[in-house]
């Protein structure tokens, strides 16, 4: 780089107040707390900082790693690259109408912050998604979903900028192609843009979903007789607590594997053999089997062998007891698919992100 350009650079990133760090540890920006190190790595508040570190011809041919809360990722080696930490915050109604509100977040507020500030407003529709990890960028990547609920039931739209043009796009719900777990983002748009902010359609009338898994229990549980926004986000909340690590305690990311969608002719072949095996019909071809209980059957619940295991209460959660590696854990996964595939014949894809 020429002098004056570097002195150029260095005021535009100093006014911006973005500082590109070398050699920073990772190992607090990855919910399963692994120990991994990034070559480069900064942190932006902007969409116009996010920019202007794209632009800087420094860092122009290396890899790029954009990190939401970094709770589906799994770091299997030091990433020798820019890992960009998107922090664009605020949280903003942008309308009203009669029946709904419109919310608009920017990409680094963390999930559960925002599923909070509606539960408190008391717009309805994302409390059975609380407790979710991970930031609000990275929910539509993967169309996040619990309880009967997915992202794309509340999406209005999104803003991603194109890594290319370096222009802001809007994304309309027919442009992300949702499906379980599943957007454009992680297949045609993959690498090629990043969200920056995501708009919600939330319901000022609940439509309560209290039908999947255990929420009535729950509900009754807690002695609750009228139902209501809060209600429901709390008793998410207390089964979320009860099967699933806390990443603050336990290194996780999460559901580790998506439940497999398998042929119905399949499944009542399998029902034959193992008579309780669990089903969620899609439809009348097509059957998902919780990826949990085939996991469970395989004899994996609870496995441990040293620093990492497959947690107690959840079959379908790898863990980190703390100082595990990325590499182990991957190793585990396939082990734990070779013998899902042996036992049931049935593949399961990973959910998380190898990097
Ligand atoms: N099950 C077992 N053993 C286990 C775990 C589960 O037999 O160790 C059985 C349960 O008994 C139940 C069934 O599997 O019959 C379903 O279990 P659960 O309700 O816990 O949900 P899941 O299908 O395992 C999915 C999502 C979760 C989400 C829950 C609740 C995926 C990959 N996971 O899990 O999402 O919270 O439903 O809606 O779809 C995540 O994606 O990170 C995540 C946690």
């Amino acid at each position: 780089m020429k002098y004056p350009l570097l002195i150029v650079t260095l005021l535009r990133l100093y006014l911006l107040q973005m500082q590109i760090q070398q050699n920073v540890s990772l190992k607090p920006y990855n919910t399963f707390g692994l120990e991994a190190t990034a070559r480069f790595f900064v942190e932006i508040q902007s969409v116009e900082e996010l920019k202007s570190v794209l632009q800087n011809s420094d860092y122009q041919s290396v890899d790029k790693l954009f990190l939401g809360g970094g709770s589906n990722i799994l770091l299997t080696k030091n990433f020798d690259g820019l890992v960009i930490k998107i922090n664009l915050k605020g949280i903003k109604k942008i309308s009203e109408g009669d029946s709904h509100v419109y919310i608009q977040a920017g990409a680094g507020e963390v999930w559960h912050d925002l599923a909070m500030y509606c539960v408190e407003k008391q717009y309805a529709g994302m409390e059975n998604l609380s407790l979710i990890p991970g930031t609000v960028g990275a929910a539509p990547m993967q169309n996040i979903g619990a309880y009967g609920v997915e992202i794309k039931d509340i999406f209005e739209e999104l803003q991603a900028l194109n890594l290319e043009t370096l222009e802001i796009e809007t994304f309309k719900l027919n442009d992300c192609h949702f499906g379980y777990r599943e957007s454009v983002f992680k297949h045609q748009f993959k690498g090629k843009y990043v969200i920056t902010s995501v708009t919600f359609k939330l319901n000022k009338v609940p439509n309560y979903k209290v039908s999947y898994g255990d929420i009535q229990k729950t509900l009754a549980e807690m002695n609750v007789t009228d139902l209501s926004i809060k209600a429901v986000s709390d008793a998410v909340i207390s089964i979320r607590k009860s099967k699933l690590p806390d990443p603050a305690e336990i290194g996780n990311s999460g559901s580790f594997f998506k439940n497999p969608e398998i042929p119905k002719t399949q499944y009542d072949e399998l029902k034959v053999k193992f008579e309780n095996i669990p089903n969620y019909l899609i439809n009348e071809t097509t059957v998902k089997v919780p990826a949990g209980w085939l996991i469970e059957q395989a004899g994996w619940k609870g496995f441990r062998d040293g620093q990492i295991g497959v947690h107690a209460r959840q079959a379908l959660v790898l863990v980190n007891y703390g100082g595990g590696t990325g590499e182990q854990i991957k190793a585990l996964s396939q082990k734990i698919q070779a013998s899902v595939l042996e036992k049931f014949s049935i593949s399961l894809s990973v959910e998380v992100n190898f990097i």
